[in-house]
C-alpha cells in the first residue's frame, strides 16, 4: 500500500516550506494556534481529564453508555437537524468540500450525530431506551470571547426510545447533579416547553402575526427570522427585540393539553428529588428538532456567555432521519464553561492532577542505570515516580523533587547501594530511613505516591 498522494505532496511542496520560513532567509512566521481555538496545556487538560473521569463514573450510575463518533459527517446530517434556518447552520458551520466532492462538516453538536449511528447501527432494535454519553470536540464559526470558542468540548448524554417524562427528568436530574458533583453548586436550571406538532404550528403563526405588527421595533435579522422561524426573536439579545418580545405569547403559555401534561409530570418529578428549577418562558434554544421539554443550565458567575449546558426533547428527529420513530432527550455541557464555573465556585482545589509520588536522586552518575531500573520497578508496582534526565547534580536534583512536590526522595547514595540499600526522605516532615531494595515497592505509601 502507498502511503497515499497527500504526503507526497505536502513533505515536496516548497510553498508549503517557504510559508513557514524553511529553507528561505526569511525570518520564520511566528506560529499560532487559530483564532478561537487554544491548547489545553497540562494543567488544564489534567483539569478536563478530571471532568471526563466523575461523567464516566455518575453517567454510568444513570446507566449510560459511551459512544464515539467522528469528528466530521456529511453536511446535509446538520443541515437537516439543526434547521436550516438556525444560526449555526446559516454562519457557523465548518464545511469544506474532500478531494472526491463530498460536501463535509466538522460537528457543531453530537445530537445529530448520535441520532446517525442510532439508525446506521440499528441501536432501536435493542431493548430501549438507549441511553448514550460522550465527550468531543465541537467546532463553530462563532465571534470568539470569554467562554466561546471556534473549537470546544462537549460532554453530553442522549436516551432514545421513551416519552415519557421519567425520561426528561432522568437527564435533567443527572445533569444538575454531575455538575453540582464537580463543585457547581450555583447553577440555575431553567425549564421550559416547545410543545409539539399539535400545538407549536399555530403558536407559531399567531407569533408571527404578533411580532410583524412590531416589526420596525425588531433588528434586521429579526425580520429575516420573522419570515423563516419567528421562535428565533426569543434568541436575540437586542434591546428592541427584547422589548418587542415583552408581552408578545409565549409557548409555555399556549400548550395543548397532552405537552401541559407532559410538562407538569416532568416538574413534578423534578420536585420529588428536590432538583430546583425555574420556568423561563422566553427559553427557546437554537436548535429546531426540540420537541416538548427544553432547559438550560447556567451560572451568573459566567458573564455574558452564561450558558454551562442545555438540551431537550427530540421527538421527532429519528424519523425525520428515516429512522423508526423514536422520542429521545438529552442534553450537552460545555466543558470549558464548566471549567470556568468549577473555577469561580472555588472547587479547583478538588479537581485530581497527576501528581509526583517518588523522585528517585542519584548520588554517583554511574549509578543512573541503576536508578532507571529501580524506577521502571517502582512504576510497574503502581507509583508514580520521576527520575532527573539532565545530569543535574544531587542538590539540583533535590530541588526538582520540591519543585515537582513529590511526597518522598529515593536518595541512591554508593555506600548505601553496596549494602543493596537506599535513604528514603519523606519530604513532608524530611524523616529519613534506610530501606533494603528489594523491601523498598512495598515500604512506599501506595495511596500517597501513586498518580
Ligand atoms: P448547545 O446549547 O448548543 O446544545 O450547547 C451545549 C453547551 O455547549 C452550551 O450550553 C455551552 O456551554 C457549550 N457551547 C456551545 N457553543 C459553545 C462555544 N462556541 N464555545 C464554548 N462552549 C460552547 C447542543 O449542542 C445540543 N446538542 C444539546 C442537546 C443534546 N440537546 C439534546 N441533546
Amino acid at each position: 500500500m502507498s502511503l497515499g498522494v497527500p504526503f507526497a505532496v505536502i513533505l515536496s511542496s516548497p510553498q508549503i516550506w517557504k510559508g513557514a520560513g524553511i529553507g528561505t532567509s526569511k525570518k520564520p512566521q511566528k506560529l499560532k494556534a487559530p483564532r478561537g481555538t487554544q491548547d489545553y496545556l497540562p494543567e488544564k487538560a489534567a483539569a478536563i481529564h478530571w471532568l471526563d473521569r466523575r461523567a464516566g463514573e455518575v453517567f454510568g450510575r444513570y446507566q449510560f453508555r459511551r459512544i464515539i463518533t467522528p469528528a466530521f459527517e456529511d453536511t446535509t446530517l446538520f443541515t437537516r437537524s439543526i434547521g436550516e434556518g438556525s444560526d449555526i447552520v446559516r454562519r457557523e458551520m465548518y464545511t469544506f468540500t474532500d478531494r472526491s466532492d463530498r460536501s463535509l462538516t466538522l460537528r457543531p453538536e453530537m445530537t445529530a450525530s448520535v441520532v446517525r449511528a442510532f439508525i446506521e447501527h440499528n441501536l432501536g432494535g435493542q431493548s430501549l431506551p438507549v441511553k448514550l454519553y460522550y465527550f468531543g470536540n465541537m467546532f463553530r464559526y462563532e465571534r470568539p470571547q470569554a467562554g466561546r470558542y471556534r473549537e470546544f468540548w462537549q460532554l453530553g448524554v442522549e436516551s432514545l426510545g421513551s416519552p415519557e417524562p421519567a425520561a426528561d427528568a432522568e437527564v435533567i436530574t443527572l445533569a444538575v447533579r454531575y455538575i453540582q458533583g464537580v463543585g457547581v453548586s450555583n447553577a440555575r436550571l431553567l425549564l421550559g416547553s416547545m410543545g409539539d406538532e399539535q400545538c407549536r404550528p399555530p403558536f407559531i403563526e399567531m407569533l408571527r402575526r404578533e411580532l410583524s405588527s412590531r416589526a420596525e421595533t425588531l433588528c434586521d435579522d429579526c425580520r429575516q427570522r420573522l419570515e423563516f422561524n419567528p421562535l428565533r426573536v426569543f434568541d436575540c439579545k437586542n434591546p428592541g427585540c427584547r422589548a418587542a418580545l415583552a408581552d408578545a405569547p409565549k409557548m409555555i403559555d399556549h400548550l395543548c393539553s397532552d405537552c401541559s401534561d407532559h410538562f407538569d409530570q416532568v416538574k413534578r418529578l423534578l420536585d420529588d428529588v428536590g432538583v430546583a428549577y425555574e420556568v423561563d418562558p422566553m427559553l427557546v434554544r437554537g436548535f429546531d428538532y426540540y420537541t416538548r421539554t427544553t432547559f438550560e443550565l447556567t451560572s451568573d458567575e459566567l458573564g455574558a456567555q452564561n450558558a454551562v449546558g442545555g438540551g431537550g426533547r427530540y421527538d421527532r428527529l429519528v424519523a425525520d432521519y428515516g429512522g423508526k420513530p423514536t422520542p429521545a432527550v438529552g442534553f450537552a455541557l460545555g466543558v470549558e464553561r464548566l471549567l470556568l464555573a468549577v473555577e469561580a465556585a472555588g472547587g479547583g482545589e478538588n479537581i485530581e492532577r497527576p501528581r509526583t509520588g517518588v523522585y528517585i536522586a542519584v548520588v554517583d552518575d554511574d549509578d543512573r542505570p541503576l536508578a532507571f531500573k529501580l524506577a521502571t520497578e517502582l512504576r510497574e508496582a503502581g507509583l508514580s515516580v520521576e527520575l532527573d534526565h539532565m545530569a543535574r547534580s544531587l542538590r539540583a536534583q533535590m530541588k526538582s523533587a520540591d519543585r515537582l512536590g513529590a511526597g518522598t526522595v529515593v536518595v541512591m547514595g554508593p555506600d548505601e547501594l553496596a549494602k543493596g540499600e537506599v535513604t528514603v526522605r519523606d519530604l513532608s516532615d524530611g524523616a529519613e530511613s534506610t530501606v533494603a531494595l528489594p523491601e523498598l515497592a512495598a515500604r512506599l505509601d501506595a495511596t500517597r505516591n501513586a498518580y
